[in-house]
């Protein structure tokens, strides 16, 4: 870039300073009383760690949103592969945040009670971005984590004498802008054919029952020699009948996920678990390289938002141990359920469990239909 010149001829060209607004970023960091000077080095690393977050946050919301405007029209094989760049930049993005951590674990306890208690109130809790992600994404209201205070995620969102906020305004916003990246890439998968067969053939039904029944019995006979192997092996006195439970469990738990109650879907449910089941089985077909490597791609981008929460609440036990955060939760236990309870993608996790090896898998109708075909 060039260095400011008042030449006519450059006077257009901008200076790295006024492309990057390097002054503005760097003024900041002053905290509560926009006062860098008064602060210590610790509090100025703290906020300035935060801010470095919000901007990858920002990031990561302008990349979800192309990521799902992708499917909210029908969206060809091919043109997946800008899909599954966008997942995988979230990925690595949420990789680098994960890494910041270690930034902000040089303060010590110590260091990082000197100025918390004028923190309180204010927390990460409070993170609009991360709830528009989370919205985004397709988090279930009803599976939120209560903060324990009686208080929920919109309330804490508000300033103290409760009236709007800016951050509220852009959550409010969000729930707004529906679908979510989940209801779109439920849409497609619904749309997947399974052997060849589409939702819109009369025979969709009973061609999806087939699959689904070869499927089962393939799996069991996969079961069944895991089981034997295991039993061979245990050792004397080890109780044989809990292992072969244990193992006609997972074929049971694999009957409940592809016959869905109807209050978890139930028709278009299972279609879009079969098609996944689909995907991931015959991810060698050249017209499924590009939803395998999605279906792989999201779970990578979910894999790190849990990655996230886990290495987050670790650093806090570090800080803090277990005593109340400063937005009012239990701390590091809330932190903890959120990272078991937030997923959202549900079933590329469970479809993992289900998988069985590429020469067991039923023998594949319709192959031709999985060519590449171009344009
Ligand atoms: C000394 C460092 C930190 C401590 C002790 C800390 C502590 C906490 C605690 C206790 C909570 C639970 C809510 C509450 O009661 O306050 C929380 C939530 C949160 N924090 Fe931190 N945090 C720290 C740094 C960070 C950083 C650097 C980020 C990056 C943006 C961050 C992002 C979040 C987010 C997004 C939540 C909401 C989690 C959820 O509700 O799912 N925190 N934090």
């Amino acid at each position: 870039m060039n260095s400011g010149t008042s030449d006519p001829g450059k006077s257009k060209q901008p200076a790295y300073w006024t492309y990057i607004r390097v002054e503005d970023l760097l003024s900041l960091q002053g905290g509560l009383d926009a006062d860098e000077k008064s602060l210590t080095n610790d509090e100025v690393l703290f906020i300035t760690v935060h801010q470095v977050f919000e901007l990858w946050f920002k990031l990561m919301l302008r990349e979800m949103v192309v990521l799902r405007d992708l499917f909210r029209v029908q969206v060809d094989e091919q043109r997946l592969s800008g899909a599954v760049r966008g997942a995988r930049r979230i990925a690595t993005i949420l990789r680098r945040c994960v890494d910041h951590f270690e930034v902000i674990e040089t303060l010590t306890t110590r260091e990082y009670l000197e100025f918390r208690d004028k923190l309180t109130g204010a927390s990460g809790f409070q993170s609009a971005q991360m709830r528009q992600l989370e919205i985004l994404m397709g988090l279930e209201e009803s599976s939120r984590i209560s903060l324990g205070a009686g208080e929920n995620y919109m309330q804490a969102l508000r300033e103290a004498d409760g009236s709007d906020s800016p951050a509220l305004s852009r959550v409010l916003m969000q729930l707004d802008d529906r679908p979510s990246l989940r209801e779109v890439i439920d849409d497609w998968l619904f749309r997947t054919p399974i052997d060849g067969s589409s939702p819109d053939d009369s025979r969709d039904p009973e061609n999806v029952a087939s699959f689904v029944e070869e499927y089962l019995a393939a799996h069991a006979g996969e079961i069944d020699t895991a089981c034997r192997f295991a039993l061979e092996r245990t050792a004397k006195g080890f109780d044989k009948e809990a292992v072969t439970a244990r193992y006609e469990q997972e074929k049971q738990s694999l009957r409940a996920f592809l016959c869905p109650e109807e209050s978890e879907g139930g028709e278009r449910r299972r279609r879009i678990r079969v098609a996944t089941l689909f995907i991931i089985t015959y991810r060698e077909l050249p017209l499924l390289a590009w939803p395998r490597e999605l279906l792989d791609g999201l779970a990578e981008m979910e894999q790190f938002f849990l990655v996230f929460r886990q290495r987050h609440a670790r650093m806090v036990e570090r800080m803090i141990g277990k005593r109340t955060g400063t937005g009012g939760s239990s701390g590091v236990d809330y932190l903890d359920k959120t990272a078991l309870a937030y997923r959202v993608f549900q079933d590329l996790w469970a479809v993992r469990t289900f998988q069985i090896r590429k020469e067991a898998a039923p023998e594949l109708r319709n192959e031709s239909f999985y060519d590449f075909r171009y344009g």
